[in-house]
């Protein structure tokens, strides 16, 4: 047996969507797995010389929890992984991971659970911890996912144009979660929760309202505080209109190009070398199977 399996990169969050929205973007990790070569893990692309290949990296680990739950043993497997998202940086990296983990040891065990997208959804999420991530890895599109099993796709509006910037620093998630206050005001949830709503309607159907809606008083301030230069670019990107959140927990910024807003260059970033301008799509899949 051998196939190819890609998995797109998300982008949770959206602004007031705390912990529930996610959008799928056409940036994809790809797995070559093969049960008929010599057991071995190799890597290329983004963060190739700090995964593990001894079968502790988070895709390896993923299916031998599946593989655990079921009661079957895996077999030795050789697997290649091509990675283009980059880690830690609020790109959905680990949940891409998971799921590839999830689908992988579906094909090799034939479990088909790699033919149900719902099946995917939920052991990814529970093995990696972040449904508002694993829901548009495994659905594609734009996703609302309530964290208690809930979990809708919509189609995103064919005119969005997602810009990642993504920093030359990195932010483990766990970092900056712990960054976030225990409690909110009311008021401050009235305001997401109201602003959640009209980002559906932004994502889904009126792009223009972006600029207007992408607003959040629950987690951006606290995690933009622990990275300035972040922060800095943030503000300037407001005060020109683009629209602009933070990627996931961060540190990468997802922002929208519009008609009348200015184009995101390195010069309005500040003139430093060290971000990555990544105009993507929204992926309207989520994993994709080859072979
Ligand atoms: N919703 C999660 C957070 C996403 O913001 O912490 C983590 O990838």
């Amino acid at each position: 047996m051998r196939a190819t399996l890609s998995v797109p990169a998300t982008s949770a969050n959206l602004g007031p969507g705390f912990d529930a929205f996610g959008l799928a973007l056409d940036l994809c990790n790809d797995v070559t797995i093969s049960t008929d070569e010599t057991p071995a893990i190799t890597w290329e692309g983004e963060g190739a010389d700090e995964l593990a290949t001894d079968g502790s990296d988070l895709v390896s680990h993923t299916m031998a929890t599946v593989a655990a739950r079921m009661g079957l043993e895996l077999p030795g497997v050789s697997m290649h992984g091509v990675n283009r998202i980059p880690l830690a940086r609020g790109l959905g990296s680990s949940s891409a991971a998971a799921v590839a983990g999830v689908v992988l040891a579906s094909l090799v065990l034939d479990l088909g659970i790699h033919d149900d997208p719902g099946g995917v959804f939920s052991l990814a999420a529970e093995i990696e911890g972040h449904p508002d991530n694993a829901a548009p890895a495994a659905y594609g599109g734009f996703t609302i996912a309530s964290g208690d099993g809930a979990v809708c796709r919509l189609d995103p509006h064919p005119d969005l144009r997602p810009v990642a910037l993504v920093p030359d620093v990195r932010l483990p998630t766990a970092e900056a979660r712990a960054a976030l206050p225990e409690t909110v005001t009311l008021a401050d949830a009235v305001f997401n929760v109201a602003h959640a709503a009209l980002v559906v309607e932004a994502l889904t159907r009126d792009p223009s309202l972006l600029r207007t809606v992408l607003r959040d008083r629950l987690h951006q301030d606290a995690r933009l505080a622990l990275v300035p230069d972040v922060r800095e670019v943030f503000d300037e990107l407001q005060r020109r209109h683009v629209p602009v959140c933070v990627s996931g927990a961060g540190p990468t910024l997802l922002a929208f190009a519009m008609n009348d807003t200015p184009p995101i260059t390195q010069a309005v970033l500040g003139g430093s070398g060290a971000w990555r301008i990544w105009p993507l799509r929204a992926r309207a899949e989520g994993f994709s199977i080859d072979g």
